[in-house]
């Protein structure tokens, strides 16, 4: 295998700007290039080369990489071709070593071809099958839309994908989630008689399935298992066949499921994706905001919807960008969006989401229904209620447009709001630099260490959340600069290093957002600073929330000594005295 420190030697060498100019040429456009993207069509030009960081972003579709992964996506090379390619470009010999790469997991492109192939062969399939077919059209689904969609179908037996595969034992069917082995050993089809919609990435590869039964059975869906191709918190149904509808729309109504997406572009609404039975998450948002500027939910009619759209909510407040809005819809109960637009149409579904309910009524809304809004102690526990929504805004205006309403249902004045919410000023940048989008803590993190990779050297790791993904990728791209030697080098080797791996995507993302939006050089170090001070208030508070959790259990005694003083001191700066209410 090819030695790391090669193909840094070899990026330093190569000049991405130079490589792809004599494939796509390229315009001078601010500090970076620019053109129409070779990988998706477009009329004006998404895909970006920035020449300081020496990668290539296309903020239509996705495309994302270093010189070596542009020739490989563009040329249709593998690894080492586009490393021996770019090599004879820059008059430098590949060194043989027989190490292996360290984090060489099933190979990406290779689950990515198996799913491709997957895909192609349960499409066929499709056409062969009468009762699929009855199915589909029983749903209301054209030829046209199911070819758009791609949508499938898994004959019955046990092992049918065998006439698509040479090698119906290769690992990599199992890793990619199409072939389960049972306890005997038996490889078996996972998918078995089952409708097949396939999930796009941003690229428009094929990532999973999501499998719906002919009529009546359990599971009704069956979607593919988590593989490094598909995070499903990540990802959502419909992306890329949005895409034109997005744009010209410039919002993206968010649904539950896959039927909703078919149906409501077999009614002519583009611009429907649908989260994969998960909650919408923080990335989801950040994703769709970064193409639109407005999202719109739209979930079922009842109590699960309903539920959704609160997740939805949470999971929104923080990823949710000044300029950018969010709306919810609630259909009558017992419709969901296939059903409402098959009865209503275009034009009646159309009335809905422009009708939505803004985010800060909706969020009011469902807090005064827990709270007895004709007490005193109801009035304050609204407010207390708001107090972790509002702490996750990194938006002055929302937030302040929030506390004025909440002054008003509360009977408190705003700055009694403020204080009892302990909200502190949010930092603002210079309004000239104001970003696409206000990113989390760990998002801006990992862009520091992207623009300075330096600086991952002086992290303390033990301050970062243990549950998010970011902060995962923050660890792995520290365990990267780590081991890359002094000084570390530049994010397109990072980026090579991480090939990959599963916090690929969240790199890519942020470098996209580093592209658009450097941090000023003489602004890092205080950034940086304000970053580790951050991370250590929200350690403290994560330690204060595992005392207090102690305490309920067992009270006050269950505390060894330390920790009762712990608990003590935080609580005296915690609970701000509670005032008498007018
Ligand atoms: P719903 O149960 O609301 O189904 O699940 P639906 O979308 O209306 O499906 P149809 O119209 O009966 O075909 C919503 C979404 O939740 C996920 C799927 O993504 C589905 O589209 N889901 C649901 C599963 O993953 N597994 C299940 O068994 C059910
Ligand atoms: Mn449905």
């Amino acid at each position: 295998m090819i030695p790391e420190s090669f193909i840094q030697e070899l990026l330093h060498r190569i000049d991405v700007v130079d490589l792809i100019d004599g494939y796509v040429p390229l315009k001078k456009a601010g500090a970076n290039y620019a053109a129409c993207c070779p990988f998706h069509s477009e009329k004006s030009p998404s895909f970006t080369v920035s020449p300081t960081k020496q990668f290539y972003h296309c903020f239509g579709c996705g495309a994302h990489g270093t010189a070596i992964g542009f020739l490989m996506e563009y040329s249709g090379l593998g690894f080492i071709d586009a490393i021996k390619e770019l090599a004879g470009r820059a008059g430098l010999q590949v060194p043989e070593n027989e190490d292996r790469r360290p984090h060489d997991g099933p190979r990406v492109t290779a689950l990515t071809e198996v799913m491709a192939r997957a895909a192609k062969y349960y499409y066929e399939q499709l056409k062969r099958s009468s009762k699929a077919i009855d199915y589909l059209k029983g749903r209301g689904v054209s030829g046209e839309i199911a070819q758009k969609f791609g949508i499938g179908y898994a004959p019955e037996g046990g092992q049918s994908l065998a006439a698509a595969f040479d090698d119906y034992g290769a690992t990599e069917l199992q890793a990619a989630g199409l072939v389960g082995k049972s306890e005997d050993g038996r490889l078996y089809d996972r998918f078995r008689d089952r409708v097949m919609f396939p999930i796009l990435n941003q690229k428009g590869e094929v990532i999973a399935f999501g499998g719906r039964v002919l009529g009546e059975g359990k599971p009704k869906y069956l979607n593919s298992p988590e593989t490094p191709l598909f995070e499903k918190g990540r990802e959502v149904f419909g992306l890329p066949q949005a895409r034109a509808a997005l744009r010209e729309k410039d919002t993206a109504i968010v649904v539950e499921g896959y039927m909703d997406v078919v149906a409501l572009a077999q009614h002519g609404v583009g611009n429907a994706v649908a989260t994969l039975g998960t909650a919408t998450t923080a990335t989801h948002v950040q994703k769709l905001l970064r193409q639109v500027d407005r999202i719109v939910y739209c979930f079922d009619g009842d109590a699960a919807g309903r539920k959704a759209a609160w997740r939805a909510l949470e999971n929104s407040l923080e990823a949710l960008p000044e300029q950018k809005s969010i709306g919810f819809v609630f259909l009558p109960e017992a419709d969901d969006p296939d059903s409402f637009v098959r009865t209503h149409g275009r034009e009646g579904f159309e009335l809905k989401i422009a009708q939505a309910t803004p985010l800060s009524e909706f969020l009011l809304r469902e807090l005064a229904a827990h709270c007895d809004m004709t007490s005193a102690e109801g009035k304050a526990r609204l407010v207390a209620e708001a107090k972790p929504l509002l702490g996750r805004l990194q938006t002055p205006l929302l937030r302040l447009q929030l506390v004025k309403r909440l002054a008003e249902a509360s009977g408190f004045s705003q700055a009694e709001v403020e204080r009892l919410c302990d909200l502190r000023p949010i930092a603002r940048p210079a309004p000239a630099r104001a970003p696409r989008q206000a990113p989390s803590l760990l998002r801006s993190l990992l862009r520091l260490l992207l623009q300075r990779p330096q600086l991952g050297k002086d992290l303390p790791l033990d301050s970062l959340p243990d549950n998010s993904a970011e902060a995962r990728a923050v660890r792995q791209l520290c365990a990267a600069i780590a081991a890359s030697g002094d000084p570390p080098p530049p994010y397109a080797a990072l980026l090579e290093r991480m090939r990959g791996s599963e916090d690929e995507n969240i790199l890519r993302e942020a470098a996209a957002e580093l592209m658009q939006q450097p941090f000023a050089e003489e602004d890092i170090a205080a950034e940086f600073e304000g970053a580790v001070q951050r991370l250590a208030e929200g350690g403290h508070k994560r330690e204060f929330a595992v005392l207090q959790e102690k305490v309920q259990k067992l009270g006050v005694a269950g505390l060894s000594g330390e920790e009762k003083l712990q608990y003590l001191q935080a609580i005296g700066v915690r609970s701000p005295a509670v005032k008498p209410i007018r």
